[in-house]
């Protein structure tokens, strides 16, 4: 089919310089959202009609599969299909989404097509208590109650208001139809607009079946204006991604303190406690547990690991049974074995450090390789930068670095050796040795402290 996302409506209520459609919904945009459901349904053709905010639009979707048609002006949702007639094939039907509507689930846009088939206009309708504001659904009383037209509520006789059934704006039509009654649309209403809405009337005096189907929930056909219904749409999708862990057998401590912007897959028995933020691909493996405020993205944590309160980790990778944090940082490239220790105020970037490993106190290891069994005691540093270049530190197997010791890359650690504590290693020490690079302690006998002169 084709697929026409009508996105060029400027959003003045969002009180923003980003156009509306570019706005996060889950760390995506809308426009992304309604895209990828789009694509759900393997469309042949996808086609975005833009305006407001062209050039962020345009650059932000550079997929092959997608086509942009600029609407300018913006002369109502007819008209914005108008500009994608070009671009659509005759030989199938046309399904017609708007870009700031971005929860609508792929099982009702496919009801909504299996509905339309090949020659029928089908449209997506919601009972709405209060449907202020939107195009009502007009079914004759004959009976059958077939769909006669859409009436907009600036043009709706009092009678017409009282219709609970609204337009969604979301409807499939067969395409050579479409194009002509997109053809025959007149602006000749309230709002002085071409209304996409009045295809239904042209529809049943052609003759044309007009069908409905409904979504499961009202959320999936609701609209974003303005920041407060997009932060409500934000939590009713938090909340519907909780809802799909809890059902998994994850437990969530709260699941209205819960974001995830992006894809988290869980095993079975994982815990997540409250506060905590998910972007990106993060897989938590069985029995993992994320203890209260901490942010992971691109993550891949493994069976039984334990993230404890207020950790940041990005795009690392944490072995079987780790403990990290509290107030732990891994960043980028960081990858960590077994039963690996990471504890309070150390941050790890760009190295691999394997398994019973531990760095539980205030650390920096940054471009590093760590073997097996390496102690890192509180304040060691790897220097890995010299002001220009970056250096590795190794630090082979079984290795003990004594606390406060400065690491001055490039330099290796060999296997079994020892760094007494406050060690400045700038040269490599050798495996199963004792370094240590301090001025002798000495002790000054008869010293006094000097006391205060008074003038
Ligand atoms: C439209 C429908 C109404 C329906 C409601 C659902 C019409 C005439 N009315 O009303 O029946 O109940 O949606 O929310 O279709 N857009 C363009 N170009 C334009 C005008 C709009 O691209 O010239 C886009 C907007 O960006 C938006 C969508 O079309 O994504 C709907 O526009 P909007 O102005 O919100 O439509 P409504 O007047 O609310
Ligand atoms: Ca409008």
């Amino acid at each position: 089919m084709n697929v026409v996302i009508l996105a060029a409506g400027m959003g003045k209520r969002m009180q923003s310089a980003l156009p509306k459609v570019l706005h996060p919904l889950a760390g995506k945009s809308l426009l992304a959202h309604v895209i990828d459901t789009a694509r759900t349904l393997s469309p042949t053709r996808l086609c975005v009609i833009y305006g407001h905010g062209g050039d962020a639009v345009l650059s932000q979707f550079t997929a092959s599969d997608l086509v942009f048609a600029k609407q300018e002006p913006q002369l109502g949702t007819g008209h914005a299909v108008m500009q994608a007639v070009p671009q659509l094939d005759d030989a199938v039907p046309t399904l017609v989404l708007y870009g700031d509507v971005p929860l609508t689930s792929s099982a009702a846009l496919q009801r909504l097509v299996s509905a339309a088939g090949q020659d029928k206009l089908a449209i997506l309708t919601v009972e709405l208590d209060d449907p202020t504001g939107y195009g009502r659904i007009v079914r004759d009383n004959d009976g059958k109650g077939d769909i006669v037209s859409i009436v907009e509520q600036k043009d709706a006789t009092p009678a017409e208001r009282a219709i609970t059934e609204c337009n969604t704006g979301i409807m499939v039509a067969p395409t050579a139809h479409l194009k002509q009654w997109l053809a025959g649309l007149s602006n000749n209403n309230a709002q002085g607009e071409y209304y996409l809405t009045d295809i239904v009337a042209s529809a049943v005096a052609a003759g044309t079946p007009v069908v409905s189907a409904q979504p499961d929930a009202v959320w999936e056909t609701l609209g974003v204006n303005s920041k407060v219904q997009l932060a409500e749409l934000e939590r009713i999708h938090q909340r519907s991604i909780a809802n799909r862990l809890l059902e998994q057998g994850v437990t969530l401590l709260d699941p209205a303190r819960l974001d995830v912007r992006g894809t988290l897959t869980c095993g079975r028995d994982v815990t997540i406690d409250v506060g905590c933020v998910f972007e990106g691909i993060v897989t938590l493996e069985d029995g993992v547990t994320i203890s209260a405020n901490c942010v992971i993205k691109n993550a891949h944590i493994g069976n039984s690991a334990s993230i404890k309160p207020f950790c940041h980790i990005e795009d690392a990778t944490v072995g079987a049974a780790s403990q990290i944090g509290p107030y732990a940082r891994l960043r980028p490239g960081t990858t960590l074995g077994e039963d690996v220790h990471i504890g309070n105020f150390v941050e790890v970037k760009n190295s691999q450090i394997a398994a019973h490993s531990k760095a539980n106190h205030l650390a920096y290891v940054g471009d590093a390789t760590v073997g097996s069994r390496v102690n890192i005691g509180a304040g060691t540093i790897t220097c890995n930068y010299d002001g220009a270049n970056k250096s590795r530190t190794i630090i082979e197997d079984d290795v003990f670095i004594g606390s406060d010791s400065q690491l001055v890359a490039p330099v290796t650690i060999g296997k079994g050796a020892t760094l007494g504590a406050g060690t400045t290693l700038t040269k490599n020490a050798p495996p199963g040795t004792l370094t240590v690079s301090r001025s002798r302690q000495v002790t000054i006998e008869g010293w006094v402290r000097p006391v205060k002169i008074k003038k």
